[in-house]
């Protein structure tokens, strides 16, 4: 056994493999500094480090490398899923068309160059800088929907979107996943604070979740009420193909031991049996549990799964309470 220093070094040095090899790293508690910042395709992270240390959190990072992808695509030899997940820049063949597969670094997934860089290697934004360092087109489709929907209008986000109380606002995608802040958007000397955007485009996660999704809970006689009521969310919870799902649960519990389960399924089943349960914008939904006897306590969970198939151990717990009963 090494000693301690010699053991978190080795970690280091295995998180900055990892990172090197474009996988999405969860590492909210250290604080950043210049030696984790991830390499991008490009080295983009020299000049352009806050971008690229959220952007290695997020999923577009992960997207090639996802096991739940692996598991649905048949080990990433179906072609026809291949595109969307590991693309040549957008900008080739234009917003709304369908990117091609790239050759090169898949394990990168969806990365900066997929998304900013043109034909002629220049870098589109809608800030209009300039620097000798790239070109730099400033291009006002930007950061729309249409450029989101690229990829994203699959499964049917866009049309619910289009139809949610968002719907009219161009940018809609971008001010729920991309915050604003205000910082210098390159390292160097002397640049001004712009408005930046965080790059972690934040999904399924308990912070968003309990952002777009009011939950609330109470004993009504024989039963456990769980309220959902959707108040930020511009698309159905959940959205994306059909093998991404979210689970209500109620665990009853008699002191330490479980005296039943309760779930319901958020799902697009249409292909299955003709429902989508998926919760949709503004909808206000109620579940009632049976409470069985004897039970003193309730464990309310929300989880989410990326492939339906996936155990219940696996899924991300996005929400959770305790309820005495
Ligand atoms: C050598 C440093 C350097 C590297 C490497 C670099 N950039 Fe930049 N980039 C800059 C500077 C400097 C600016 C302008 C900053 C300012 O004026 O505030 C900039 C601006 C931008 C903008 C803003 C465009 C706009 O005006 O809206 C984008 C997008 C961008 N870079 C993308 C990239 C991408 C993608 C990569 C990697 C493929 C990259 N850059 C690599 C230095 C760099
Ligand atoms: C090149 C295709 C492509 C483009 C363009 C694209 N995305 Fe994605 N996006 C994906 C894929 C693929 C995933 C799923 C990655 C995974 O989990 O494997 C994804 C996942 C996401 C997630 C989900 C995070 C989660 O927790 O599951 C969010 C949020 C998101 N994208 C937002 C956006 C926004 C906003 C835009 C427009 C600025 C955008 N995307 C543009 C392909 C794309
Ligand atoms: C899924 C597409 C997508 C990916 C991947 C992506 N960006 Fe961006 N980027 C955007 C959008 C959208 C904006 C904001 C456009 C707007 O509204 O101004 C943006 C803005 C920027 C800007 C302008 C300043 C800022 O921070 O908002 C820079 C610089 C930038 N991106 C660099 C990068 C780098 C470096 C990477 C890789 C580490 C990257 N981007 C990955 C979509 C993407
Ligand atoms: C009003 C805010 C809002 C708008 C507008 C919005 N989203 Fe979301 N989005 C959320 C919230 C909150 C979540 C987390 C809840 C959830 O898991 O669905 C989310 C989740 C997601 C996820 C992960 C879904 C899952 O279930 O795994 C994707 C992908 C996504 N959004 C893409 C988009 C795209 C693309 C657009 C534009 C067409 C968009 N969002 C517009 C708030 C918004
Ligand atoms: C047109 C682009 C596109 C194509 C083609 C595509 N995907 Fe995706 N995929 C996406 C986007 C966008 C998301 C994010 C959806 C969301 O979370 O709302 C996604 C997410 C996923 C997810 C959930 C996230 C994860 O990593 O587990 C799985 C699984 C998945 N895709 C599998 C597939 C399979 C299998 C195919 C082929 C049958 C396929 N995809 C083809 C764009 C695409």
């Amino acid at each position: 056994m090494g000693t301690q220093v010699g053991w978190s070094a080795s970690v280091v040095a295995l998180m900055l493999m990892l990172v090197g090899a474009g996988r999405a790293v969860q590492d909210g508690a250290s604080t950043p500094s210049r030696t984790d910042v991830p390499k991008t395709r490009g080295d983009c992270q020299t000049c352009h480090p806050n971008e690229a240390r959220d952007w290695a959190e997020s999923r577009h990072a992960a997207a090639w490398e996802s096991e739940t992808f692996a598991q649905t695509s048949r080990n990433r030899t179906l072609k026809m899923c291949l595109p969307c997940h590991a693309p040549e820049p957008i900008l080739l063949k234009g917003f709304g068309e369908h990117p091609a597969l790239r050759d090169q670094e898949r394990t990168h997934g969806i990365d900066c160059i997929s998304c900013h860089q043109d034909a002629n290697g220049a870098y589109h934004g809608t800030l209009g800088t300039k620097t000798d360092a790239h070109a730099t087109v400033k291009n006002e489709q930007f950061g729309t929907v249409d450029m989101c929907a690229t990829c994203h209008e699959i499964f049917g986000t866009v049309d619910w979107y289009k139809q949610s109380e968002w719907g009219k606002d161009p940018n809609g995608c971008v001010n729920c996943h991309m915050p604003v802040v205000e910082r210098p958007i390159a390292t160097g000397d002397g640049l001004p604070a712009r408005k930046a955007r965080i790059h972690k485009f934040e999904g399924a996660t308990p912070e968003m979740f309990q952002k777009g999704v009011k939950m609330s809970h109470e004993r009504r006689d024989d039963h456990l009420q769980i309220k959902l009521e959707s108040v930020w969310v511009g698309h159905t919870v959940p959205t994306g193909p059909e093998y991404v799902v979210v689970i209500v649960e109620a665990r009853f519990l008699q002191g330490e031991s479980e005296v039943g389960k309760h779930q319901t399924l958020l799902a697009d089943n249409t292909a299955i049996d003709g429902n989508d349960t998926r919760l949709k914008p503004g909808e206000r939904r109620v579940i009632r549990a049976p409470i069985p006897d004897g039970a003193t306590e309730a464990i309310v969970r929300v989880l989410h799964k990326r492939n339906r198939d996936l155990p219940d151990e696996q899924a991300r717990v996005l929400y959770e309470a305790k309820v005495g009963l």
